[in-house]
């Protein structure tokens, strides 16, 4: 079976890409062997990683040279069930045109607010323009850091309702669990009860991206 290579981009800052790479790549782990790649120059995931310790059972994460990010999509490719890309937060470079080339689905994280939606536009472009050359490209957004999803503004429900890139069912809520993971070098999956609640809401997301 060919290996799901999946993005998590957006280039505005701060948005959770790096918090749901790392918590979709525990998850995904769990069903088959599964690659980070980190092609962030800030190298958080990588951070991350490095503290896991032995006992933690994380993907291993591969950091990507600049330029080399398509490659190592498809080498990566070759040797796992599953891939994760964390991108940098900017297209001023080549580097996550290069990525949206090479995957089957990018994951865009945006924060539940209609200024933050705004402000990814930039990247709905980018998804655009991929699919000149990869048409099959899958595009959600997945909102992050929610209080609650009922609480959705109707200014953001009407601004999601406008973005030519579907928004998945599944949220993942602001939880003190997604910041604990990143301190400890683990996943909330690691966390047991403090992690459960975070933990079957990356499922959910896992699910919705798997059967799309
Ligand atoms: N669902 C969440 N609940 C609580 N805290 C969160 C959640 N998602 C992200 N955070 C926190 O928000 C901050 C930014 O998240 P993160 O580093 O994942 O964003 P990013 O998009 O990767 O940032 P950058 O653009 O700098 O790469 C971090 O401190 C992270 O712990
Ligand atoms: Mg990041």
């Amino acid at each position: 079976m060919p290996a799901l290579r999946i993005a998590v981009a957006n280039q505005k800052g701060g948005t959770g890409k790096t918090t749901l790479a790392l918590n979709l790549a525990a998850g995904l782990q769990r069903r088959g062997s599964t690659l980070v790649l980190d092609a962030d120059p800030q190298g958080s995931i990588s951070q991350w990683a490095a503290l896991a310790g032995d006992g933690t059972r994380l993907p291993p994460v591969w950091a990507v040279p600049q330029g080399e990010a398509g490659r190592c999509i498809d080498r990566g490719a070759r040797e796992h069930r599953y891939l994760i890309v964390d991108c940098p937060p900017t297209l001023q470079t080549t580097g996550v045109r290069e990525i949206l080339a090479g995957v089957d689905v990018v994951l865009i994280p945006i924060q539940p607010s209609p200024l933050d939606l705004w402000a990814s536009a930039e990247i709905v472009t980018a998804v655009r323009d991929s699919r000149a050359a990869n048409q099959q490209l899958k595009a959600f957004v997945v909102l992050n850091q929610l209080d609650s999803r009922n609480a959705l503004s109707r200014s953001m429900h009407e601004a999601l309702a406008e973005l030519e890139i579907p928004t998945l069912a599944a949220g993942v809520a602001r939880r003190a669990a997604y910041r604990s993971a990143a301190v400890e070098g683990s996943s909330v999956y690691h966390l047991g009860q403090r992690g459960a609640a975070a933990a079957r809401e990356v499922e959910a997301v896992i699910e919705e991206v798997l059967k799309s």
